[in-house]
């Protein structure tokens, strides 16, 4: 690898403070950085009109369940990247109370799924088949994980949420700059997918207004009729002659068969913290567990933010939690996982016995393998306080940037690519570059592994911080960097939010940085352990929506000016 830089576009695009990987510490005369300061309540989104939309829900007497509702929904009409109907997600909350809970609305594998429906005759993957077109959909959970949690839990009618997110598909979004270069990035693909006059066929320019009026007319049959609108009624309908046209395989049965699940989050102490975050199918929780509880024995706070020292350490436990999920880790309802023994301290720590400070494991050591990885943004988080003291973390998706770029012009949005994070072939990379085994293997009616990482973290028994983020494969590393940059390193939300991060996932065996982050110093301490470094594959990690209860009760957004994410409140 060649020169490394200390100043750069991204440090320049977000701000100086703390963004360069260094061996220096922030002094006493520094003066933090905050994110936006309210008294009562916040939503961080992807876009500023589904994190506003939030806010006016919560305003008009709704809790963090109705404005999750409301964000998710503006975010389908907003940001079609990764906002969605046609995809699924998961939601982690905590109640004022301290109750905790989530829930899965991750897709399902159709019921004429099967194991090998991605390989040809001589058993080996048929390229792009589980990651574009119509048999790359999962059966789609988004509207009934929004509305088996705001049935359960919010105050308001899906009528009185839902009319702001119509009147704004009816009246329209403005493109914005970085949304004008990523619809051009998919132009070309979304008219052969879909033919020349598909709705996001049309070239959109920065400042042009996106009126979705078919997207509108779902909408407002959902708010009508509710789930069942989705799942069983006309919306249902058109979705699977759609598909089924475009040769996919989704029925009206894998709809009317479609359920949102209650589950027990991953629960787990780091120091004084007690982290509370997605369980399987989601490797989330069970793999920032792993990789906290790897490290926390270590002084990090003296090796120093970034520092060569906490590179390496975090890498190696990186490197060991990514070799555990890919193994272990799938649906829960149809592998046994064993969640207790891989957050086991004794286990851990011997995961941690190979560890040489002066040398690189070798991810050989511990598996075989060795795969590409490509970029990859295109899921969403948002974090939602109400004033009540409720707070959810919830990170959708459709998995590719706009899914499989199925386009339903007749319902007004994209389809799911979600497909392809099952395993199609035991040791074959996805296109997060992550190779699976049996656990993760198709089946009809199976929840595909994911790496979303919603999280809350409590501090002295009380709610510290809501996170998470997009990144495919890279969000768990980008989540449990934050916290650590808050916990050991006395960052604001904000500065958490915005300082470098790194990755390694096991394979590829590299430490992928961000773009032109990494001081020379530190980049030649790492290759002289045999650490390879790649800062070329994509310009940042993660894009991070988070919230932070100050010790004063008020409350700080952290929204990541990686890209385009908005703080709201009041
Ligand atoms: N589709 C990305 C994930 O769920 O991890």
């Amino acid at each position: 690898m060649n020169k490394k830089f200390s100043i750069n576009g991204l440090a320049t695009l977000i701000g100086l403070q703390v963004l360069i990987f260094s061996c220096s510490q922030p002094t006493d005369e520094r003066i933090p950085k905050t994110g936006l300061i309210t008294d009562n309540a916040m939503v961080v989104s992807a876009r500023g009109e589904a994190s506003r939309i939030g806010v006016e829900i919560l305003q008009k007497g709704g809790n963090a369940f109705d404005a999750m509702m409301a964000t998710e929904m503006a975010l389908a009409v907003t940001f079609p990247f990764a906002g969605n109907l046609g995809g699924g997600g998961f939601a982690v909350y905590r109640m004022a109370d301290g109750q905790i809970g989530s829930i899965d609305y991750r897709e399902k594998a159709p019921m004429a799924a099967h194991r090998d429906m991605y390989l040809d005759e001589s058993g080996e993957v048929i390229p792009g088949l589980s990651t574009q077109g119509a048999l790359a959909s999962g059966v789609p959970g988004t509207i009934a994980g929004i509305f088996t949690a705001q049935a359960k839990f919010g105050k308001l009618s899906p009528a009185e949420i839902l009319q702001p997110v119509i009147d704004l598909a009816r009246n329209g979004f403005v493109v914005s700059t970085q949304q004008e270069s990523r619809l051009r990035g998919i132009l070309e693909v979304v008219r052969q997918v879909n033919g020349e006059d598909t709705f996001y066929g049309i070239e959109r320019k920065a400042g042009d207004t996106i009126k979705n009026l078919a997207l509108a007319e779902t909408l407002e049959r959902i708010a009508q009729n509710g789930k069942e609108e989705f799942y069983k009624g006309e919306t249902a309908q058109v979705l699977v002659d759609h598909i089924q046209e475009m040769g996919g395989i989704i029925t009206l049965e894998d709809l009317a068969a479609y359920e949102a699940v209650w589950r027990e989050p991953v629960v787990f102490d780091y120091k004084e913290l007690r982290v509370i975050s997605m369980a399987p199918p989601s490797s989330g929780g069970v793999t920032i567990g792993q990789i906290l509880k790897m490290v926390e024995p270590f002084d990090l706070k003296k090796m120093g933010h970034n520092s060569a020292e906490y590179i390496q350490v975090l890498t190696e436990a990186m490197r060991r939690a990514y070799a555990d999920r890919n193994y272990y880790l799938g649906d829960p309802d149809f592998v046994a996982i064993p969640v207790d023994k891989l957050l086991e301290v004794e286990y851990l720590k011997s995961r941690m016995e190979s560890y040489d400070p002066d040398l690189a494991t070798k991810s050989e050591a511990i598996a075989e393998g060795s795969v590409l990885f490509a970029e990859s943004m295109e899921t969403t988080h948002y974090s939602i306080m109400d004033a009540e003291g409720n707070a959810l973390a919830v990170t959708t998706t459709l998995n590719g940037a706009y899914g499989s770029k199925v386009y339903l012009d007749e319902l007004g949005f994209f389809m799911n690519n979600e497909m392809d994070d099952f395993s199609s072939k035991a040791g074959v990379p996805n296109m997060f570059g992550l190779i699976g085994a049996d656990a993760n293997s198709i089946a009809p009616g199976k929840r595909m592994l994911s790496s979303m990482t919603p999280t809350l973290v409590e501090r002295g028994g009380k709610l510290w911080m809501i996170l998470g983020t997009p990144g495919g494969s890279t969000i768990i590393t980008a989540v449990a960097q934050t916290i650590l940059n808050a916990y050991e390193f006395d960052m604001t939300m904000q500065e958490a939010v915005e300082a470098p991060r790194f990755h390694h996932q096991w394979l590829p065996d590299q430490i992928l940085f961000e773009e032109n982050t990494l001081d020379s110093a530190i980049y030649r301490s790492l290759t002289s352990k045999n650490y390879l470094i790649n800062e070329g594959r994509t310009p940042i990690i993660g894009s991070v929506d988070a919230i932070m209860v100050l010790s004063n009760g008020k409350l700080e957004g952290g929204a990541d000016p990686r890209r385009e994410n908005e703080a709201a409140g009041y």
